[in-house]
Order: structure tokens, then C-alpha cells, then sequence
């Protein structure tokens, strides 16, 4: 009876739980996959198993998927072809780039294996194995123990079991922390070192739309690059050399030629980088009405200025491209996310939950030692709250949107190299410097930059709490009446390290010389009197709140997944590798208003602006489009270019693939929509899409355009019998 009884429970909580799952939602680790997700994805549509997707006795997806930089890309042919995206590969790409052989504005296109250009510092890292290791590393820990004493018991357990993680010769491993820190996972990783740039489209596909596009849908951007692993004779990895071969993988992804519907699942496999889902209301609140806000007014001014100079002229426009995108970038990810917030009633729903969380808890006595949690919570929140403020006050004035910075810290890093480790490491510093200075202000003007900097001095005077502006600049405005333009033209006037003729002058100096000019130069004084306020006054004050806020999200990250045992718990992305999976369809951002899943190459010549530097086209892209001249690259007689599904992603799954239900590469992840960015720490199925764009126009562009027809032949094209339409 008691043993029905049970299963009966067990019953009834599935059933609720399957209920309360939000297909779509979730960022999954893929060992897990069997127990929490394998049913789920396959009444989703999904045709594998969960062995198919992530197995340690045989190939599995997962080998064709490595990190790349900050991204992630995937290997689609036997001979080690790698695919990514164009704004993963850009770095990699401009470095190979010159004047008289540009591959960021012209594409490039290796005829044969021997043109395959290698990028020096680009590794490509793969997962052999993941091993839950929460046991061992929570050994000796209990729950009456202050967090202080938890943390140094978990460190030193790491520290032990690190080096006695099997693994071999070629590989390595890390221990990284989930859930807030109460499960601990081991990653045993392969580093391929030599890898090289194998073709590239032209800025006008790869960067099609640019940022007026960026975060939006409809999108028509053919955000991809493609590069080769090479590996040693033994296909395991070595430094770059001439004799290194193709790389041969377990597994490579094949090509997916008949495409998708609305309802089909999809999956994006690869390295999210960073979300807060599990924060309670006024976590919430505190990114979405205090430091977005600030946030996003620096970066709206600095922008302005920027596009004001780059309209002007060329060169400007050159120079400040790279910055702009950069500034641009997440200026805008933030201002969907507040929209985002905002249209989902996310603070209700937070409210809703840190509601039920309290019920919960106050009407079971097993769950006491949580009563205080959320209070305790928000009291460290509301203590940080101006802390937290200023220093993304400090961040985006003087340090993130300005160039001038960086200039400062080479100085600064001169004089440090001095003190710590005497005057011939300061020599041989400030001579490698000697060498590259133009190079270091090759995309800069003291000009703008003074401008950049006046104008946000005043954004950050008005915004920033008064206690927390450091003295010197308070007396020293005031003296002026406030005139912020004057006040930065006389830091800027005396400052050694404004321009590159000025630094280089002060880097003929000797180290006394220096430090004696250094006492004259008001920028200087300024960024370090700023510094040393801002950790004796800023940092030092706030790392009680901030290290019992993280304390207490370990404890509420516990305690959500005690109080609601009906739900499927996943860990926050923290950059492993990771499963999303959901649905291609389309959505309605607004009342009135809805978007299809799809769009066509039709849209680029919709948008095309002859000469514009975001919208012009390619005259080959054209002639082809014109002379529909698609091979076997249409569907119904028009290119695919893009879709959208209900897949959970974030920055990192830049590159990602997109997989069908067998397993095959349809698409190739970039982006998300705008309207649903707070995916990041409010997930909503309602709006939050990714954007791919379609392995078929990729294949397109590869054959079709660029006539590298050769590297199509290397993969493997499949053609999955097409659902029938709905
Ligand atoms: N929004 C995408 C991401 O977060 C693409 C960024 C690169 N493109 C650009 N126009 N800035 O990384
Ligand atoms: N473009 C992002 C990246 O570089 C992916 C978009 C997102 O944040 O989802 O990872």
C-alpha cells in the first residue's frame, strides 16, 4: 500500500511537472540529459536519444562541438572543417587582413588546403568527459557552518582532487561550481593549438545590416566563417607547424538540405556564457532600474559622439568601427532586456515567485532556516544598491567608452613593473612599448576622446550618489563652476600619454624623468587618486555585501530547489557546455503585431542600400539573385536565409549549431531577438527567440558565391524526408 502510495506521489509530481515545463526554457547540462530531458525532447519532436547526444563510450555530438574564443563552433567535415560565426572569427580575420588583401571588407577563400591560413593564438577546445564530482567536493561541509568556512573547505577539496582527475597526457581539466555554487562538475577538455582561416564572405554578408540589425529580427545576416583544426601525425593536438594534417574528428555534424518548419525541434548545443535566472525580485529590479539605466545613458552619449565623428569622416569611421560595434553591442542588449522586463510584467512574476517561495517556507518547519533568506537578501541588495551604481558609474565613464584608459594603465604598468621587479624589467617594458605604440593608438583621436570624456564627466557628476565621487574631482570642479569641458581640457593638456608623439617622448624617458614628469600630469593624478577611492571607498565597503549576497544566493539556490520539488532545476550558464533545445516558430512582440520564423535572400535585396556601409550588397550576391542561379540551395524557389526558434541562448552560443531532430546541422546560431534579451535572467517562451541563420545559405554562399564548391564535397548533405506541412 505505502509502496503504491508512493509511486502514486511520484505519478502525480511528473505529471504536475511536466505540466509546469516550459519547452523552450532551460540551459541543460548534456550528462544529465537521460534522466531530465530525454522524454521531453523526444515528445518534442527529437529523434535521438540522449547517448546520441552526449556518450563517453562512443562518438556523440558532443565531439563535433568546441569552444572557440568566447564562442562556439562545430566540426562539419571529416577533415576537421570548422564552422563559426563571422563576428567569432572577425578578430582573427582582421589580423590576417592588410591593405592590399582586406578579407574583412573582400571575403577570402583558400583554393586548396595549402592557402589555409593559420591564426596564431586561436585554439579550439573539446569536451572528452564530464564528471560529477558534487560528493567529493562537498566533503566535509555541512549546513551549520558559516559560508566562509564552507568556501574554504570546498577550495582546499578542490585543490585536492584536481590532480587526481584520470585523464591523459593531452588533455586537461577544470572544476567549475553550479547552482550558486552547491553542485560541482569536473571538465576534461582536448585544445587543438593550430588552427587556420579556411574562407571568409565579405563584411557585406557576414556583417549584412550591421548593428542598425543587430538584435533584430527580421534578420538577413550571413554571420559566418569557416577554419580547419590541424592536429599532429598521432590527430592529437600540436603548436602550429607545416607538416601538421587535418584534424580527423570522432564526429562531424551533416548538413540538414531540406530545412524547417514552425513547430520543429530544434537543439543548440555549445557555451553559454553567463545568466542570473534563479534571482529574487529585487535582484531584478536592481539591474533593470538601476544599472541598465546608467548603463545605457553613458554609452546612448558616447555613441552619439561617435556617429556624429563617423559620419564626418572616413577615416574616423575606419578607426572607431571595431569600438563602436563593441559599445553598440550591449548598449542595445540592454535596452531590450529593460523593454523585455517590462512587457512580460517580469518584476510581477519575480514578486509572484519570492511570494510562493514565503508561503512555502513559513508553512513547513523543515524549511525554518530559510525564513530569513529573501529579507536577508534584500537588505544586502538595498546596501549595495549606490555601491553597485557608482561602480558602473566609474565603468562606462572612465574606463569601458573610452579609449584613454588603456593608455593610463600602460603607464601605470611601467611604473609597477619598476617598483615590483626593479629597473631592468621596467627597461625591457617600456621598450617592447617603444616598438608598437602607433599600433596601440592606430584607432584613436585625442580629439573625440576629450569630447567623449567631458561629456560623460558630466553624465557621471549629475548621476553618481555624492559620496561616492571621489574628493579630488569635487573640489576641483567646483572650483571651476562646474564647467566640465574646461575641467577636461586641462587634464588632457598636461597629460604625457594623450597622443602617440607624447607618449612616445615620455617612453625616451628614464624612470626617475618619468615619474618626475608624471607629477605635473593632471590625467594621470586624476585616474589615480580615482583608482585608489574607488578601493578604499567603493570596493573594500561594498565586498561585505557583495560576498553575503553571493553567500545567500548559494542558501536560496538550495532552498528553491527544496521548496519546489515539482520543478526541473538547471543550472545558470557559467561558459560549459550545455543544451538548449525548443521549437522553430515565430512570435507576436507586440499587440497587432507578428513575425514569421523565417526570412529569404529576397529580404537582403528588400534592404539593400547601394553603397551604404550596412546595406549595400555584393554585385555577385546580386547577379546571383537576380538570375535565381541557386543550385540545390532553394526551397520553392527562394534561398532560405534565417530562422528563429524557442532555443534558450545567451552570449557564447555565438557559433553555435543548430541541430534537427537526427542530429544534422540546419542552422548556425548569432543572435537573439531584441525583444526577448532578458532571456538572461527571465526567460519568457512568449518572446525569447535565437536567431540562426540557415545551413543552406551558408552552403549557398560556399558554393554559389564564392565558388568554393571543393569544401562543399568534404561534407556530408543529407536529406531527412520532409515532414508533411501542418
Ligand atoms: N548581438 C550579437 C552578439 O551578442 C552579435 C554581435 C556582433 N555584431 C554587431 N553588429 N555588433 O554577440
Ligand atoms: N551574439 C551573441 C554571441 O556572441 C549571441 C547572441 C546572444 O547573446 O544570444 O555569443
Amino acid at each position: 500500500m505505502k509502496f503504491i502510495f508512493k509511486h502514486l506521489i511520484f505519478a502525480f509530481i511528473y505529471i504536475i511537472s511536466l505540466n509546469l515545463i516550459h519547452a523552450g526554457e532551460g540551459i541543460w547540462l548534456p550528462l544529465l540529459l537521460k534522466g531530465m530531458n530525454e522524454q521531453e525532447m523526444q515528445s518534442l519532436g527529437m529523434k535521438m536519444s540522449a547517448e546520441d547526444i552526449y556518450s563517453v563510450n562512443k562518438g556523440s555530438l558532443k565531439d563535433a562541438i568546441a569552444q572557440f574564443g568566447g564562442c562556439t563552433s562545430e566540426v562539419i567535415s571529416t577533415q576537421g572543417l570548422l564552422l563559426t560565426n563571422h563576428h567569432c572569427g572577425y578578430g582573427y580575420i582582421q589580423n590576417l587582413s592588410s591593405v592590399e588583401n582586406n578579407y574583412l571588407k573582400d571575403g577570402f577563400w583558400a583554393k586548396n588546403k595549402a592557402e589555409e591560413k593559420y591564426c596564431a593564438g586561436l585554439t579550439a577546445m573539446f569536451i572528452s568527459r564530464i564528471e560529477d564530482l558534487t560528493t567529493s567536493v562537498l566533503q566535509g561541509v555541512n549546513s551549520q557552518m558559516k559560508e566562509s568556512e564552507r568556501r574554504a573547505i570546498i577550495e582546499k577539496n578542490i585543490q585536492t582532487i584536481l590532480p587526481t582527475i584520470k585523464k591523459q597526457k593531452h588533455e586537461d581539466a577544470f572544476i567549475r561550481s553550479f547552482f550558486n555554487g552547491n553542485q560541482y562538475f569536473a571538465f576534461i577538455t582536448i585544445t587543438y593549438k593550430d588552427i587556420r582561416l579556411v574562407g571568409t564572405p565579405p563584411e557585406s554578408i557576414g556583417k549584412f545590416g550591421s548593428d542598425t540589425d543587430n538584435w533584430v529580427w527580421p534578420r538577413h545576416t550571413g554571420d559566418f566563417s569557416i577554419f580547419r583544426i590541424y592536429a599532429g601525425a598521432d590527430n592529437l593536438p600540436a603548436d602550429y607547424s607545416p607538416t601538421n594534417k587535418p584534424f580527423t574528428p570522432k564526429h562531424s555534424l551533416p548538413i540538414n538540405m531540406t530545412g524547417v518548419n514552425d513547430g520543429d525541434f530544434t537543439m543548440v548545443f555549445g557555451f553559454p556564457g553567463r545568466t542570473n535566472e534563479y534571482l529574487n525580485r529585487e535582484g531584478v529590479r536592481q539591474i533593470v532600474e538601476v544599472q541598465n539605466p546608467i548603463r545605457i545613458a553613458l554609452r546612448d552619449k558616447t555613441l552619439k559622439i561617435l556617429d556624429k565623428h563617423m559620419r564626418a569622416d572616413v577615416k574616423t569611421k575606419i578607426q572607431y568601427s571595431a569600438q563602436y560595434a563593441t559599445i553598440a553591442n550591449a548598449w542595445k542588449k540592454w535596452i531590450g532586456e529593460n523593454q523585455g522586463i517590462k512587457f512580460t510584467k517580469g518584476l510581477d512574476k519575480k514578486q509572484n515567485q519570492d511570494v510562493e517561495f514565503t508561503k512555502r517556507v513559513n508553512s513547513n518547519p523543515n524549511f525554518s532556516m530559510y525564513k530569513n533568506i529573501l529579507s536577508q537578501l534584500d537588505h544586502h541588495y538595498k546596501e549595495s544598491e549606490n555601491f553597485n551604481a557608482a561602480k558602473d558609474y566609474y565603468a562606462e565613464t572612465f574606463q569601458r567608452n573610452i579609449q584613454i584608459y588603456n593608455f593610463y594603465s600602460i603607464v601605470k604598468k611601467l611604473i609597477t613593473s619598476n617598483e615590483k621587479k626593479g629597473v631592468k624589467e621596467f627597461e625591457t617594458l617600456r621598450n617592447n612599448y617603444a616598438i608598437d605604440i602607433d599600433g596601440y593608438y592606430q584607432d584613436y583621436q585625442e580629439k573625440i576622446e576629450e569630447e567623449i570624456f567631458a561629456n560623460l564627466l558630466q553624465i557621471f557628476y549629475e548621476g553618481c550618489p555624492k559620496e561616492l565621487i571621489f574628493p579630488k574631482l569635487k573640489t576641483e570642479l567646483s572650483a571651476i563652476n562646474l564647467d566640465y569641458f574646461k575641467y577636461t581640457n586641462s587634464l588632457f593638456q598636461s597629460s604625457n600619454f594623450v597622443n602617440a608623439d607624447k607618449m612616445k617622448s615620455f617612453l625616451k624617458l628614464e624612470i626617475n624623468e618619468m615619474k618626475k614628469a608624471l607629477e605635473d600630469d593632471q590625467l594621470w593624478l586624476f585616474y589615480e587618486k580615482m583608482n585608489e577611492f574607488i578601493i578604499s571607498d567603493i570596493l573594500e565597503k561594498s565586498s561585505q555585501h557583495d560576498e553575503a549576497i553571493s553567500d545567500l544566493r548559494r542558501v536560496h539556490m538550495e532552498a528553491l530547489m527544496n521548496v519546489f520539488p515539482e520543478r526541473k532545476f538547471y543550472p545558470d550558464a557559467n561558459s560549459t557546455l550545455r543544451v538548449t533545445y525548443g521549437q522553430v516558430e515565430g512570435f507576436s512582440p507586440k499587440d497587432g503585431a507578428c513575425y514569421n520564423s523565417k526570412t529569404y535572400l529576397d529580404g537582403v535585396i528588400e534592404k539593400y542600400i547601394p553603397g551604404d556601409y550596412e546595406f549595400d550588397v555584393p554585385k555577385k550576391l546580386l547577379e546571383l539573385y537576380n538570375k535565381k542561379d541557386y543550385g540545390r540551395y532553394a526551397e520553392n524557389g527562394k534561398i532560405p536565409l534565417a530562422f528563429i526558434a524557442s532555443n534558450h541562448t545567451t552570449g557564447g552560443n555565438s557559433g553555435s549549431p543548430a541541430i534537427d531532430a537526427y542530429g544534422n546541422l540546419i542552422g548556425l546560431n548569432f543572435d537573439r531577438v531584441w525583444e526577448g534579451t532578458m532571456s538572461d535572467i527571465n526567460y519568457d517562451r512568449s518572446i525569447c527567440r535565437n536567431i540562426m541563420v540557415d545551413a543552406r545559405y551558408i552552403l549557398f554562399i560556399v558554393d554559389k558565391f564564392a565558388g568554393a564548391g571543393h569544401l562543399i564535397d568534404e561534407m556530408k548533405l543529407v536529406y531527412p524526408k520532409k515532414k508533411k506541412k501542418k
